[in-house]
């Protein structure tokens, strides 16, 4: 699909809105830098170029809706199903932060092109549980890189090892993605201004492959890049990320962009960019950077600013998914009736959890329908979650008569 949204653009509000319009498959690289379930509000400090910036790091059950949960429920089973184990381990606030990023990563992962790399920045707060969430959204498979940046700095205790990296978890949308090895190959310790036996000078094209851990400072105070916004992440960072998943031209996609670092650094490679945030400071800080951070040569001209989410295209908009019936002879006179985009794949899933492998597709249909016919057929027949009592030839000839609200 061709992007509906315009390069050097900074929208601000709730990336959800955002996304939700922005058209499937037209992004080639997304970098997501969320909040990391810390458990703490993050402010700039006073005097700072970012004074007066601040976000929350607290996650409860007023950031998330019931809707999001039921989404969940009828469209993404596995990740709906892990979810629920997380609650069952009594931790809600988990709970909520892994609803509230479920729903966004769904998303980032729709308008990603089929090409398109996905990193997602936290931190061993929650890095294992969202390692679940992205296996069931991207499919395990598509996991191509832990990457650690390890910044050296905070983090001491006399208990325990010091804490000194974060963990950007590396998927791809499929098998067939960029990675330009040569852009980021990292100089032998003996390259740089040694010679040869034979006199020769060693170049960096000699440089070794590029590993899993990059070893770089935080954005330090006396640090020329330095905003002060809570949290900054080093250009070099980015720098590294965009070079190598991706090519000059295309769309670069940060959905919590703070101080607007990934759109400077796509700006520095010439890549068209798009960044999204909550916090109004995020827009005071994209004109400043563009002027102090991007070399005058490159500056292609101003940024935008939006409040006003992109509309999708309506074929898009109105995408089809299945609504099946699965029966199984332990439960007669019960069906299961659900959502799905792949409804022998549901099958599939529900097999492995009946040694028997009795479940059995009874029907499906394809329908843009779906977030309505699901629940009409659950209400009609008085099902609960999952299962619809009643006879099957009722429950099917009501799903083929059914007519979607005008
Ligand atoms: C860890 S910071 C990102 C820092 C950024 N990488 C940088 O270098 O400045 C997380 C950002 O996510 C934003 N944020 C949190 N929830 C959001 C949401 N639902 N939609 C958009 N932005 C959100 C916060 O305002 C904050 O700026």
């Amino acid at each position: 699909m061709k992007p509906n949204i315009k390069s050097r653009t900074v929208f601000l509000g709730d990336n959800i809105d955002f996304l939700r319009g922005i058209n499937s498959a037209c992004v080639d690289l997304i970098y997501a830098d969320p909040p990391f379930n810390k458990k703490k509000q993050f402010t700039a400090p006073i005097g700072s170029e970012a004074e007066g910036a601040s976000f929350s790091d607290y996650f409860g059950a007023e950031d998330i809706k019931d809707e999001w949960v039921e989404e969940l429920r009828q469209e993404n089973h596995e990740l709906h199903s892990l979810l629920i184990g997380v609650n069952a381990m009594g931790n809600s606030y988990n709970y909520c932060y892994l609803v509230y990023m479920a729903i966004r990563l769904i998303e980032c992962h729709r308008v990603l092109k089929s090409t398109g790399s996905f990193y997602l920045h936290c931190d061993p707060t929650m890095s294992h549980y969202l390692k679940l969430l992205l296996d069931c959204i991207f499919g395990g498979k598509q996991f191509q890189n832990e990457f650690i940046w390890y910044y050296g700095g905070g983090g001491a205790g006399k208990n325990r090892w010091g804490w000194k990296h974060d963990v950007l978890l590396f998927f791809t949308k499929s098998a067939n993605w960029t990675f330009n090895m040569d852009a980021v190959r990292v100089p032998h310790k003996w390259s740089q201004g040694q010679l040869r036996a034979d006199g020769s000078q060693r170049s960096l094209e000699k440089g070794k492959i590029a590993d899993d851990v990059f070893v770089r400072h935080g954005v330090m105070p006396w640090s020329k890049e330095r905003t002060g916004y809570p949290t900054q992440k080093p250009l070099a960072l980015l720098e590294r990320i965009i070079s190598a998943s991706s090519n000059p031209g295309d769309f670069v996609l940060d959905p919590f962009c703070g101080c607007v670092t990934t759109c400077i650094a796509a700006e520095r490679l010439e890549r068209n960019w798009v960044g999204i945030d909550v916090a109004r400071e995020a827009w005071k800080q994209i004109e400043q950077r563009l002027e102090k951070d991007v070399p005058s040569d490159l500056l292609r001209g101003e940024a935008n600013f939006s409040r006003t989410p992109p509309q999708r295209g309506k074929q898009d908009a109105r995408a089809k998914k299945y609504v099946y019936v699965i029966s199984n002879p332990a439960y007669p006179g019960i069906y299961k009736v659900g959502v799905a985009t792949n409804a022998e794949a549901r099958l599939a899933s529900y097999q492995t959890a009946d040694p028997k492998r009795r479940y059995q597709l009874e029907f499906k249909i394809l329908t843009a329908e779906y977030k309505t016919l699901e629940p009409h057929i659950h209400r009609k027949f008085d099902g609960d979650h999952e299962w619809v009592p009643g006879k099957l030839a009722d429950i099917i000839a009501a799903m083929k008569t059914y007519q979607a609200p005008a």
